[in-house]
C-alpha cells in the first residue's frame, strides 16, 4: 500500500520553505502571493529574468508561473528559463505561464483567435489533485486571446470550457499543471480552494505559515541573531509594526530590549503620551522617549523635495538611535519593524522590473557605516499578517487595529516645506478628521483616513471678509496591505462636519478637499 507522503513544513531548515511566484507581467503576482500565504504557505515574487536564481537559492516546494499581457509569440515577451521545468518541483503555469509551459515542452500554442473574458462555466473531469474538493461544474474567470493548441506528451486535459478544450491541463507524473484561467482572482469561485490545493494536495506543504508558528519562529530565530547577551535598540513609532516587531524582540530578549520612541514633532495629536502608557506602563518594557523635536525641524527648514525629506529624516533617526545606544554596553543590534511591502517599494528587489517609488525611512535611508546589525522580524510579511501576530503576542486590539503611520510621520503629509505652524495646523486638522471619522464608527473599513496639508492659497469669504489661506486634502482608502488602494467616500453629513469644523477651528485653511485618487496611480501619502 502507498503511503501519503509527510506534510513538509515551511520551517524546515535554515530558510524558509515555500513557493516561488514568477510574475511574468501580471497585474497580480500580490494577489497570487496573497492565495498562497492564506493557504499557510510562505512565497516570494520574482520576475523571469531573476527566476532561476531565486528558484536555486529557495527552499523551494513549487512555483507558480502567472498571467501577462504578452503572446508567447511575441518579441520581448518575458521568457521563462526551460531549467524551472526540470528542478522537480510541482509547476502551476496560469494563463501565459501555462501557454509558456506548453509551448516549451513540446506543445502548441495558437494566437489571436480567441477572446475569452470574464466569468466562464467550466468542467472539470476529476474532481482530485488540484481540482480537489472543488465541485465538478464551477464557474471560472477567464481572460485570454492565445490559446493551447496542442498538448504537451505527458499532459491530459483535467476541464474544459465551451471555448477552451484545455481550460486546466496537466502531467501528474512529473507534477506540472497548467491552467487558462485565473484562480487567484475572486470570480473564480473556488480559486482560493485550486491555489491551496496546488500548495497543498500537489507541492505537500503542511500549511503551517500562520500566526503562532511565524510567531514563535521568528522568536528563536531573533535569539539565534542576537544571542545571550546582545542588546537590542528598537525604534517605537507607535504603529502596528514596530509595536509587534517590539513584542516579538521582547518575548525573544526580555529587557534586553531597549525602546526609543523618538518625538521628532512630526507625531499625530496626543501620540506621545499614548505611546508612554501603553509600551511604558501596560507592557512594562523599557522605554526612553527622546525629545528630539528641534533636530528634526532644524534638518526640515528649508527642505522642499520629499525625497530629501524622507533622507533627511532616516538620518536623523538613526543618528539618535546611535547616541541611544551608546547608553548600553552591548546594543549592537538595531530593531526595525520593516515589513515586506516596504522591501519592495524602496529597493528594487525584483532585480530592475520594480522601480522605486519612494525611499521608506527605515530601509532605504540607512548609512553604510552603522555597525549596528539589523534586527527585522516582519521583513517577509504583510501588514494584515503582522496584526495576525500582534494578536496572537497579546496586543491590545487598540494599537493593532491602528492605521499605519508613516515613519516620517507629517513631514509627508505637508507638501513642501514643514514648518511648525504648518506642523500645528495639520495636526489640529487631522486630529478633528480622525475623531469623527472614528466617532461615527466609519473608520472599520478604511487602511487610513487623514488630513494632508497643501500650501496652495486659494480665496474664500469668511465673516464677509475675503481669506486667501491654504488646503486641507482629506485622504480616505481602503486597502488590504498598502500596496495598492483605492479612495473611499465617507456619508455627506460626516464630510461636511469634518470640513466646517476644519475650517472654522483651524486657522490658516479655508477649503477642503477630498483625494479620490487610488493607488496606482497615486501613492497613499502625498510624498
Ligand atoms: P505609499 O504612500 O507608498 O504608502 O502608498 C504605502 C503605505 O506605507 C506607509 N508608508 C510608510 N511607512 N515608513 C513607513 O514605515 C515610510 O517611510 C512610509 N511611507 C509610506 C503609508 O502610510 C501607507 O500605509
Amino acid at each position: 500500500m502507498s503511503q501519503e507522503p509527510e506534510a513538509q513544513s515551511t520551517f524546515h531548515g535554515d530558510r524558509l520553505r515555500g513557493i516561488l511566484i514568477v510574475d511574468l507581467g501580471t497585474q497580480y503576482a500580490q494577489l497570487i502571493a496573497r492565495r498562497v500565504r492564506e493557504a499557510g504557505a510562505w512565497s516570494e515574487i520574482h520576475p523571469a529574468q531573476r527566476a532561476l536564481e531565486a528558484a536555486q537559492s529557495m527552499d523551494l516546494a513549487g512555483i507558480i508561473l502567472s498571467g501577462g499581457p504578452a503572446s508567447v509569440y511575441e518579441q520581448g515577451a518575458p521568457q521563462v528559463p526551460d531549467e524551472l521545468f526540470g528542478l522537480g518541483v510541482p509547476v502551476l503555469g496560469i494563463c501565459y505561464g501555462m501557454q509558456w509551459m506548453c509551448r516549451a515542452l513540446g506543445g502548441e500554442v495558437e494566437g489571436g483567435h480567441t477572446r475569452e473574458f470574464g466569468h466562464t462555466s467550466m468542467h472539470i473531469d476529476q474532481t482530485t489533485g488540484l481540482f480537489a474538493e472543488v465541485p465538478a461544474d464551477t464557474v471560472v474567470w477567464m481572460s485570454h486571446g492565445d490559446k493551447v493548441t496542442h498538448l504537451p506528451a505527458g499532459f491530459e486535459t483535467l476541464a474544459s470550457s465551451t471555448d477552451c478544450q484545455f481550460a486546466a491541463v496537466g502531467d501528474a507524473a512529473r507534477h506540472l499543471y497548467g491552467v487558462q484561467f485565473h484562480p487567484e482572482v475572486s470570480h473564480s469561485k473556488h480559486g482560493s480552494k485550486i491555489v491551496r490545493n496546488f500548495v497543498i494536495e500537489v507541492c505537500g506543504l503542511a500549511g503551517d505559515w500562520v500566526p503562532a508558528s511565524i510567531a514563535e519562529h521568528q522568536i528563536e530565530r531573533l535569539r539565534e541573531q542576537i544571542g545571550s547577551t546582545g542588546e537590542v535598540i528598537l525604534g517605537l513609532s507607535g504603529g502596528v509594526d514596530s509595536s509587534v516587531a517590539a513584542a516579538l524582540v521582547h518575548r525573544a530578549i526580555g529587557k534586553r530590549l531597549h525602546c526609543i520612541f523618538v518625538d521628532n514633532g512630526l507625531l499625530r495629536h496626543g501620540e506621545r503620551e499614548a505611546i508612554e502608557k501603553m509600551f511604558g506602563e501596560h507592557l512594562g518594557m523599557d522605554l526612553t522617549v527622546v525629545d528630539a523635536r528641534e533636530r528634526f525641524l532644524a534638518q526640515l527648514a528649508g527642505v522642499l523635495d520629499p525625497e530629501v525629506k524622507r533622507k533627511r529624516i532616516g538620518h536623523e533617526f538613526v543618528e539618535v538611535f546611535r547616541e541611544e545606544a551608546k547608553r548600553f554596553q552591548n546594543a549592537n543590534f538595531l530593531g526595525q519593524g520593516t515589513l515586506y511591502p516596504d522591501v519592495i517599494e524602496s529597493v528594487a528587489v525584483h532585480g530592475g522590473n520594480t522601480a522605486m517609488i519612494k525611499s521608506h525611512h527605515n530601509v532605504g535611508g540607512l548609512p553604510k557605516d552603522l555597525e549596528m546589525e539589523l534586527v527585522e522580524p516582519l521583513r517577509e510579511l504583510f501588514k494584515d499578517e503582522v496584526r495576525a501576530i500582534g494578536r496572537y503576542l497579546g496586543l491590545h486590539e487598540q494599537l493593532i487595529a491602528r492605521q499605519p503611520f508613516p515613519g516620517p510621520g507629517l513631514a509627508v503629509r505637508i507638501v513642501g516645506e514643514v514648518s511648525p505652524e504648518r506642523l500645528a495646523m495639520l495636526r489640529q486638522a487631522d486630529h478633528i478628521a480622525t475623531t469623527e471619522i472614528e466617532r461615527a464608527g466609519a473608520n472599520v473599513d478604511l487602511w487610513q483616513y487623514f488630513a494632508v496639508l497643501l500650501p496652495l492659497q486659494s480665496v474664500g469669504v469668511m465673516g464677509d471678509a475675503r481669506t486667501y489661506e491654504y488646503t486641507c486634502a482629506l485622504r480616505l482608502v481602503e486597502s488590504s496591505d498598502g500596496m495598492t488602494a483605492d479612495w473611499a467616500y465617507l456619508e455627506r453629513e460626516l464630510l461636511r462636519r469634518i470640513s466646517s469644523r476644519i475650517v472654522a477651528e483651524v486657522r490658516g485653511f479655508n477649503r477642503v478637499v477630498l483625494d479620490i485618487s487610488s493607488k496606482p496611480p497615486a501613492t497613499i501619502e502625498w510624498e
